[in-house]
């Protein structure tokens, strides 16, 4: 039987290294950091899609798969699944790199929903 080749889905909007500022008090990465960078970079395929400002409404299903050490190359992919009215759907799945690009594995999942907004902070439509 032929092993599985897992690869990420969508495409790569965010990459940094995880550093030991960002760690719990067990000495691995915080999971509010892993969250933090997930939302920077579902928010940046939102505002191209969109054009305009974004707001993140709601974070649906998040799994932490495994813990992230200091030193991996933390690698956030997207896929915009959904153009509502004023909403993007957006599944995101974050990756970690280590031993010099070795090895990678699946470490978050979840879906982030952003919607479009104008100045003054209220919903606009997502042209299209
Ligand atoms: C996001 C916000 C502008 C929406 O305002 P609102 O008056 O509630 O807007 P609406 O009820 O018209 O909903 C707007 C869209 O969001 C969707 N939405 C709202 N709440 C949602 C939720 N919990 N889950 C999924 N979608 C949601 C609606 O279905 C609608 O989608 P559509 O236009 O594509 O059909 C407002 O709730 C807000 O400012 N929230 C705070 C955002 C924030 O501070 N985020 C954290 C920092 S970025």
């Amino acid at each position: 039987m032929t092993a599985e080749i897992t690869r990420p889905k969508g495409e790569l909007v965010f990459r940094t290294l995880a550093m030991p500022a960002d760690t719990n008090f067990n000495g691995d990465i915080f999971g509010g950091w892993l969250v933090s960078q997930m939302d920077l970079g579902a928010s940046t395929l939102a505002q191209q899609c969109s054009q305009s400002r974004v707001v993140t409404v709601a974070i649906n299903n998040l799994n932490f798969i495994r813990p992230v050490q200091v030193g991996n190359v933390v690698c956030v992919y997207a896929d915009l699944i959904k153009i509502g009215k004023t909403s993007m759907t957006i599944n995101l799945e974050t990756w970690t790199h280590s031993d010099h690009f070795l090895n990678h594995e699946k470490v978050a999942q979840g879906t982030f929903i952003f919607v479009a907004i104008n100045e003054q902070g209220k919903p606009q439509l997502v042209v299209r």
